[in-house]
């Protein structure tokens, strides 16, 4: 099978197997190693990616299935002249340990302050619920999204 597809903004055409996932695609085809693969079911939202503006695993759709759509991961998130809304406040929170889960956190929370920069704590542990970090930072990356928010408000920038 052969999928068109934008990663991060540019362009891609992929090769392989019609049964390759989308988060194999990126790993071991585009390099793309900030999506982690766990269960592979998902289940622990490790894989999570963005796909025309939604999180969602990258291990469960098939990269054929990400044919002329936007696909953004991790290292899409940012710049490398300065910290993401997010980073900065991942970083002031401690929201990571050992930082297996932080993509899938990161994505969904991007995505989720994209369209709803307003999120309350409550909006943003339901978007988050599928996202399980074995470090258990989950209050804290509650509160580092939330600190996030105005980051992400059109009102709030210069
Ligand atoms: S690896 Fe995709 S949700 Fe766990
Ligand atoms: S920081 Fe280790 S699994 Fe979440």
């Amino acid at each position: 099978m052969r999928a068109g597809f934008r990663i991060n903004g540019d362009p891609v055409a992929v090769d392989g197997e019609p049964r390759l996932h989308l988060a194999d695609c990126l790993c071991n085809v585009l390099g793309l190693t900030g999506t982690h693969l766990g269960c592979e079911q998902g289940a622990c939202g490790a894989s999570t990616v963005i796909v025309d503006g939604a999180a969602v695993c990258a291990c469960l759709i098939l990269t054929v299935q990400a044919e002329g759509a936007s696909v953004v991961t991790v290292e899409g998130l940012s710049s490398d002249d300065a910290l993401s809304p997010l980073q900065t406040a991942f970083r002031k929170h401690h929201a990571l340990q050992c930082g297996f889960c932080t993509p899938g956190v990161l994505t969904t929370a991007h995505a989720l302050l994209t369209e709803e920069p307003d999120a309350d704590a409550d909006r943003i542990r339901s978007a988050l619920s599928n996202n399980l970090c074995r470090c258990t930072r989950h209050i804290l990356y509650v509160a580092a999204v939330l600190q996030a928010r105005s980051g992400y408000r059109k009102t709030d920038k210069p």
